[in-house]
């Protein structure tokens, strides 16, 4: 059986562009994979978090990927900070990559601009990325399209690392879904979604309610054409609210675009939101009764067992292959 990794920062409350991006694929995904899906914290704490507020969001992270469909049974739910591999790998990989290669990714360019302070941990968090997916000997990583970068850094540096010193990892693959690999923004098309944007209508959390979800889908910017249409370039509005209906019906977007021939913006914004509410609710049902249960902490304990267990292998030939510590007896 093939094997998944991939991860999700607990950094405020996920939104709708994770679940559509992320979760949703790896609930798809876990019946045919071995599947290992983690909580980065570590990652998350390359930029400033408030360590009260930041517990909360590992707990409530881990709740909704079990209320998103995640099966414990099927597949490995843990915490990176509960790995201590994770964070050893991570700095081999380190020392594997170069700095300019750091300092040219999308994601460190778009974080730091303007900051006056930049943790080093912001220009590092690549190889701690290619150290999660390594040390599991993934064959494929689900990810949004906004991860794609990472991705090919992390298959450059498993490859220069098989190179340099033993042939040990498996160059992991990526995979973006083909509609819904970049929700965007509700206020600005131009942007992705994203649950760091100060502008809160401008995504829809998981947790919102379904009226928050009926306001800020109707105040989504669209265009002053009124005709419900895909079309990316000209209307990116109405393009991704097209996308974001399509993904969650499962139904194909022309059929969708006939549906509302003749109708204005209006009873199709009202329409999304109704879609919208009726994916997210039953998620929410399933979040409650588990934050309030005993049964998330053995998940995320028994996580953590096989995730050490597998990690812990992989690190001990990482070691050996670059000559730390000694030869084990
Ligand atoms: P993060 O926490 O920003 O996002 C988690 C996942 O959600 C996807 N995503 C989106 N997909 C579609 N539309 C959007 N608007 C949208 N916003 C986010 C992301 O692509 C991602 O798949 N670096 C990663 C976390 C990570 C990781 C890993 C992922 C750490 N180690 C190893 C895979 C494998 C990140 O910041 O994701």
């Amino acid at each position: 059986m093939k094997t998944i990794f991939s991860g999700i920062q607990p950094s405020g409350t996920i939104t709708l562009g994770n679940y559509i991006g992320a979760m949703k694929q790896f609930v798809e995904l876990q019946d045919e994979y071995s599947c290992y899906f983690c909580i980065v914290d570590q990652h998350a704490i390359t930029v400033p978090q408030d360590r009260l507020q930041l517990r909360k969001n590992i707990r409530s992270l881990a709740a909704l990927y079990l209320a998103s469909g995640i099966d414990p049974e099927k597949a490995t739910l843990f915490i990176q900070s509960e790995v201590p591999a994770h964070a050893q790998a991570g700095w081999m990989m380190q020392c594997v990559a170069y700095i300019g290669e750091l300092e040219r990714m999308t994601q460190f360019k778009d974080k730091s601009a303007g900051k006056e302070a930049v943790s080093a941990g912001l220009l590092t968090y690549p190889p701690l990325m290619a150290a999660d997916i390594l040390l599991y000997k993934a064959d494929l990583v689900p990810v949004g399209e906004d991860q794609k970068q990472h991705l090919e850094l992390t298959r450059d540096l498993a490859e220069r690392f098989n190179k340099k010193y033993n042939d040990i990892f498996t160059i992991p693959e990526v995979r973006i879904p083909k509609v819904g690999a970049r929700v965007m923004s509700l206020q600005d098309p131009a942007k992705k979604m994203s649950k760091s944007d100060p502008n809160q209508k401008a995504f829809i959390s998981m947790l919102d309610d379904p009226k928050q979800i009926e306001k800020k889908i109707k105040s989504a910017v669209t265009d002053s054409e009124g005709i419900v249409k895909y079309d990316k370039e000209n209307k990116p509005g109405i393009s991704n609210l097209l996308s974001i209906y399509s993904i969650l019906t499962e139904r194909p977007v022309s059929e969708i675009e006939k549906d509302y021939e003749g109708k204005g913006y209006g009873d199709f914004k009202a329409d999304v939101a109704q879609v919208v509410v009726k994916a997210i609710e039953p998620i929410q049902s399933k979040y409650y009764s588990l934050m309030e249960s005993s049964e998330l902490d053995d998940i995320l304990d028994h996580g953590a067992e096989k995730a050490n267990r597998a990690a812990n292998k992989m690190l001990a030939k990482m070691e050996n292959a670059m000559g730390l510590g000694r030869k084990r007896r």
